[in-house]
């Protein structure tokens, strides 16, 4: 397919997200929240702490532990989804964690836990993207020390166009070469990356393609966050 007669399943451009709603504070009862969507995929994500961590043989003398919890919720897809933590859900936690920590000052809080709950409302794929830009939104709504926020989108490929912002639709591509789902994290204001999660396959020689339009992506993200996060400040 020529680049010319290339057209997205929604009519989006390659390089294009969905709209974006960021929200901040949504969850009074929290120290800090979020609401981060891209389209149909809604991500809220509420953070508690630092605050001690228990029981007491899991506290870290040196820093604080940062404990995220990723729930898809079952009515969040049409299809049959059991209630409750689950492999994947796992996976997602984890690397959400790993996504995060980079750009947080977890040495200032020794022996406590900054415990970040992110759920999926509604699912329409990139919701491990969704969460991480809710998260990064909430964590800095929380007070908590950072060098900066944390940016997030999947890319990918439809059959050998490159593409930003997948949808399940565009995921579930099997055309031609068929499709790639590539989950990207970056530290908004650097080239540094803490997720890449290639599910599919991508040469190597487009990969620095792949990271170029991500980084455009991330800078919409990095605004609709920020935009979201002077809001609070301003009321
Ligand atoms: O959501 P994300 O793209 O980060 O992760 P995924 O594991 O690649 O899932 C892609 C999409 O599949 C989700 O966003 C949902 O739309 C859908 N899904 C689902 O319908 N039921 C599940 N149990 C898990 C995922």
């Amino acid at each position: 397919m020529t680049k010319s007669s290339f057209k997205r399943i929604d009519g989006r451009k390659s390089n294009e997200l969905r709209p974006i709603t960021a929200k901040v504070g949504i969850i009074p009862n929290a120290d800090g929240s979020a609401l981060f969507a891209f389209g149909n995929t809604i991500a809220i994500a509420a953070v508690y702490g630092p605050r001690q961590l228990h029981p007491q043989h899991k506290q870290n003398p040196t820093k604080a532990f940062l404990r995220c919890n990723y729930d898809l919720m079952s009515f969040s897809v049409s299809e049959r989804k059991k209630p409750g933590p689950n492999r994947r859900a796992q996976e997602i936690s984890k690397v959400t964690e790993w996504a995060l920590a980079p750009v947080l000052d977890l040495d200032s809080f020794p022996g406590t836990v900054i415990d970040v709950q992110i759920y999926i409302l509604q699912a329409d794929a990139g919701t491990r993207t969704a969460g991480i830009n809710a998260a990064s939104m909430a964590l800095a709504h929380a007070g908590i020390p950072m060098k900066d926020l944390v940016c997030s989108v999947a890319a990918g490929k439809q059959d050998k166009e490159l593409i930003v912002d997948l949808t399940k639709e565009e995921e579930d591509f099997k055309e031609g070469e068929g499709a790639t789902d590539f989950a990207i994290a970056k530290v908004a204001n650097s080239d540094e990356y803490t997720l890449l999660q290639l599910d599919g396959k991508i040469q190597p020689n487009i990969v620095s393609d792949v990271l170029e339009l991500v980084n455009g992506a991330c800078k919409e993200i990095y605004e609709a966050q920020k935009k979201a996060l002077k809001e609070v400040v301003k009321k």
